[in-house]
């Protein structure tokens, strides 16, 4: 991103024209915002996550589908399984996105 104007993030000087990276992946990790950030909890109900931006005109077109996909998905696991087992993820290397490239997973 560019910034627009000057400004400062947690005591940092941003300057107008500056190229700043943004990582969504560590403000969902932002201790000041979330309990026990890293935990994954199913119970946090509505949360102020950024993990599909955080607004504005590049916010995530698909969200809608991926959020009724998710739904879908834990439902089953939820109502319709007895349980996953999950073995080791396989992380994706790079600087820009956290992904799992492959994880093992067991449904019984
Ligand atoms: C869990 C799944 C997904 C996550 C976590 C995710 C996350 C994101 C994020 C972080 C952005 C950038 C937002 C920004 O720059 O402010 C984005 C943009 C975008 N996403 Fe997703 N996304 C997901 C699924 C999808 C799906 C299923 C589609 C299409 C069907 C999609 C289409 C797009 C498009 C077109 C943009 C670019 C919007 C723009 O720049 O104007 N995404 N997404």
């Amino acid at each position: 991103r560019t910034a627009t104007r000057d400004t400062e993030i947690r005591g940092v000087p941003i300057a107008e024209g500056d190229k700043v990276g943004l990582l969504y992946c560590s403000g969902n990790r932002d201790e000041t915002v979330f309990d026990d950030p890293a935990r994954f909890d199913l119970r946090r109900g509505r949360s102020p996550h950024v993990g599909f931006g955080g607004g504005g005109v590049h916010y995530c077109l698909g969200n809608g589908v991926a959020k009724t996909q998710l739904r879908a998905i834990f439902n089953e696991l939820l109502n319709n399984t007895d349980g996953i087992e999950v073995g080791e993820p396989d992380f994706l290397v790079g600087n820009f996105i956290n992904g799992v490239k492959h994880l093992p997973a067991r449904v019984s």
